[in-house]
């Protein structure tokens, strides 16, 4: 879709940690006028916006039809699902919410020929993966999150290859941002201890000290996403998820970092059922071939991110 198409864009699952950063950084480029936000919550807090607020629960397709129509949308950022710690306290839920969700918004697509953008995550690798993931390497999760992200890749795939739908997506790290508390992944903790170290400058973080993950910057992930969602149709090899290059540390050393701009912050490290998850999970991502076909490149190391973080939640 060229700069010279007027865009109108649907969000689902918009109230999300990445939700409302997308909205401000869409709002910002095609105007507030532009973007139809949704979510199965309520909310008030997009009045002063000017953008439009609609509840709508992605499972349900009339619903879905009729705002497509209405709204005479050409683009989609599906972003409604349900994370990896809580889709593991429900599993059937996660696969619902994240499967037929995406189906919904696939088989409209078919119909009414709009773009789609759709996140995967590093939760895709599995144990067998090592520190570093590959675009090609193997895809054997073991959370049913993980498992309901490998299957929207394929199945983004198949829509395209088949019935021609221009579907992207990008396999997201844990992603750090200060506006929206996460809404329970495994990386929560990598939000969290900022929040308590300015608010108490005490933290009990849940994953063990040298727990390294792949993670970003929101700033980087919603350019990635803008960046993806621009490009030309024939430049791009993948459609269910493609790799990002991601920061890695442990969280040992993010807390030592912190500790630099906050002198006293103390944080001790308690693991619970979520390290799980995390072990499972690659430490860095390989993301060469964003930066090949779309120009992807990363602005925000730790100490940037971390500058920025306390910053921003210290005001
Ligand atoms: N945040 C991360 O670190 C991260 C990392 C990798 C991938 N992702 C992916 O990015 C997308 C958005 O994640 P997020 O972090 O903003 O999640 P989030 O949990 O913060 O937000 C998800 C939103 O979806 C809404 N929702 C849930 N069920 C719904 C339904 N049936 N209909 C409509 N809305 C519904 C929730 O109310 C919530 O506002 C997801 O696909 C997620 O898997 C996120």
């Amino acid at each position: 879709m060229g700069e010279t198409i007027e865009r109108r864009i649907l969000v689902t699952g918009a109230l999300g940690q990445i939700g409302i950063e997308l909205l401000n950084a869409l709002s910002n480029k095609f105007g507030p006028e532009s973007i139809v936000a949704t979510d199965i919550r309520e909310t008030d807090k997009l009045e002063d916006t000017g953008i439009r607020f609609l509840k709508l629960d992605v499972l349900d397709l009339e619903k879905l039809e009729s705002l497509i129509k209405e709204f005479k949308i050409n683009e989609v950022y599906h972003l409604a699902a349900i994370l990896s710690a809580a889709g593991e306290k429900n599993p059937e839920l996660c696969w619902k919410i994240n499967m037929d969700g995406l189906l919904n918004v696939l088989e409209l697509s078919r119909k009414y020929k709009f773009r789609i953008f759709t996140p995967s995550s590093i939760a895709v690798f599995g144990s067998d993966v090592g520190n570093l993931a590959f675009q090609n390497s193997p895809l054997n999760p073991s959370t049913i999150y993980g498992v309901t992200k490998v299957a929207g890749e394929l199945i983004s795939e198949y829509y395209h290859s088949v019935h021609g739908v221009d579907i992207r997506g990008l396999r997201y790290p844990g992603l750090i941002s200060w506006k929206v508390m996460p809404g329970g992944g495994t990386t929560d903790y990598a939000v969290e201890i900022f929040h308590e170290a300015i608010s108490s400058k005490k933290y009990t973080c849940f994953v063990e000290k040298d727990t390294r993950l792949p993670m970003m910057y929101m700033d980087d992930a919603i350019r990635a996403t803008l960046q993806l969602m621009d490009a030309p149709s024939e430049n791009l090899t993948i459609r269910g998820g493609y790799n990002l290059p991601s920061l890695n540390f442990t969280a040992e050393e993010l807390s030592q970092k912190i500790q630099e701009k906050i002198p006293g912050f103390e944080c001790a490290f308690v693991p619970d059922h979520r390290q799980e998850y995390a072990n499972t999970w690659p430490d860095e991502t390989d993301g060469t071939l964003s930066e090949l076909e779309w120009g992807f490149k990363l602005e925000y190391d730790l100490d940037l991110m971390c500058t920025k973080m306390i910053e921003s939640l210290s005001k």
